[in-house]
């Protein structure tokens, strides 16, 4: 069997890749290594944790120790989506973000520097690959035309996107330095089920059920460009086999909608007033828009999203509604700290 060790596996888009892998690799052994930190939840994985295929470790990306005993014990395949991941947590409170995102990641690269290096040139032994799942923020910004390519310059703008980047160049600087089979992922915005509900979509359908105000910063005409979570994580699975170790692959939707389009539906197909809608102050250096070309993937293996954004809407939407008990568990204790912070009671 093949061994796999998927970090970040209890947060939204980690959990979709456990899931999948477990599905479409039923020769794999899954470790989720996961700090449970308030944005990761076993809850969301309650329906596989009983498959004989799946380990839980509880533990930290950072922890020379733990990680070192994982590499030990052989991998083929690791798969880093372990971060935090919220701008606006990363405006108020940076340092975190350094730790888990930069420091995290290089562990995670020493590890494989360790015990991978020595397998390289070992004749009938199979290379293993790791695969670090980043973000289109690292690009900057766009102005109303472009597209971020993979030649892109780096030009993050905020602590977050900062700290992602900083984790990119470490696997660049890994992969041309060692030689390591490291291989680098940037998606756009991601949305479906398992959400936390800090982030733009499940925030406002959440706050439209119980008829809180819908918090849109500044004129809400940012624009983002929406894949749903289960496309991501097919083409993650297509580049972790398939890409080039060295490459860079963006992911992306063509699916660009600006902030205030999202609101407005989602508060249509609830049926809620757009009075609920509050302009509030807007997030300091907010990036004004985010469009990716994710030519690449098509013209090396032929991927496309597969989800039609109004469908996938309609169905996280209903699924937020079916899952109430879901939000109502991840919400507790820090998240509510965390949202009374950001804006107010
Ligand atoms: P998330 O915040 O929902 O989940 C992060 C998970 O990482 C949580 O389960 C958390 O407990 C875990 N974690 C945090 N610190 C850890 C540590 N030190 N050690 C081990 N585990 C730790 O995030 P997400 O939205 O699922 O994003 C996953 C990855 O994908 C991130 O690297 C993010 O930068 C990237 N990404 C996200 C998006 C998006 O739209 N959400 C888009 C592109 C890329
Ligand atoms: P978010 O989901 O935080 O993702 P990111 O900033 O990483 O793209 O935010 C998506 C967009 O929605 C972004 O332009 C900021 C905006 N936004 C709001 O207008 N109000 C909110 O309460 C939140 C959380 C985000």
């Amino acid at each position: 069997m093949k061994k796999i060790l998927i970090t970040g596996g209890a947060g939204f888009i980690g959990s979709c890749f456990v899931r999948q892998t477990l599905q479409k690799h039923p020769d794999y052994q899954v470790i989720n290594l996961d700090a449970l930190t308030y944005a990761g939840n076993l809850e969301t994985l309650a329906d596989i944790e009983k498959n004989p295929n799946y380990r839980f470790v509880k533990g930290d990306i950072g922890d020379k120790n733990l990680v070192d005993k994982l590499f030990a014990a052989g991998l083929d395949y690791v798969v880093n989506f372990a971060a935090e991941s919220h701008v606006d947590r990363s405006i108020s409170g940076p340092e975190i973000f350094v730790q888990t995102n930069i420091l995290g990641t290089q562990n995670l690269l020493e590890a494989a520097r360790k015990y991978w290096l020595p397998l390289l040139n070992v004749a009938e032994t199979t290379v293993p690959r790791y695969l670090q799942v980043s973000t289109d923020e690292v690009y900057g910004s766009l102005g109303l035309a472009g597209y971020f390519t993979e030649e892109t310059p780096l030009q993050p703008n905020s602590p977050y996107s900062a700290s992602k980047a900083g984790a990119d160049l470490l696997t660049r600087a890994y992969f041309h330095t060692f030689g390591l089979p490291l291989l680098t992922t940037r998606c756009s915005n991601n949305y479906g089920p398992y959400q936390f509900p800090e982030k733009l979509i499940p925030l406002m359908i959440n706050n439209a059920l119980t008829d809180q105000p819908l918090p849109v910063y500044g004129d809400g005409r940012n624009v983002r460009d929406w894949l749903h979570v289960s496309d991501h994580c097919e083409a993650l699975d297509i580049v972790l086999h398939q890409g080039v170790p060295g490459e860079v692959y963006n992911i992306g939707g063509h699916n660009e909608k600006e902030n205030i389009y999202l609101v407005k539906l989602i508060l249509r197909e609830l049926k809620k007033p757009e009075t609920l809608i509050k302009y509030v102050q807007d997030r300091p250096g907010h990036d004004r828009r985010y469009a990716i070309d994710a030519g690449k993937m098509a013209k090396c293996f032929g991927w496309q999203p597969r989800r039609v954004f109004e469908q996938g809407i309609k169905e996280t939407i209903q699924w937020y509604l079916e899952n109430q008990k879901w939000v109502a568990s991840v919400k507790s204790g820090d998240y509510q700290k965390y949202y009374e912070r950001q804006y107010g009671k």
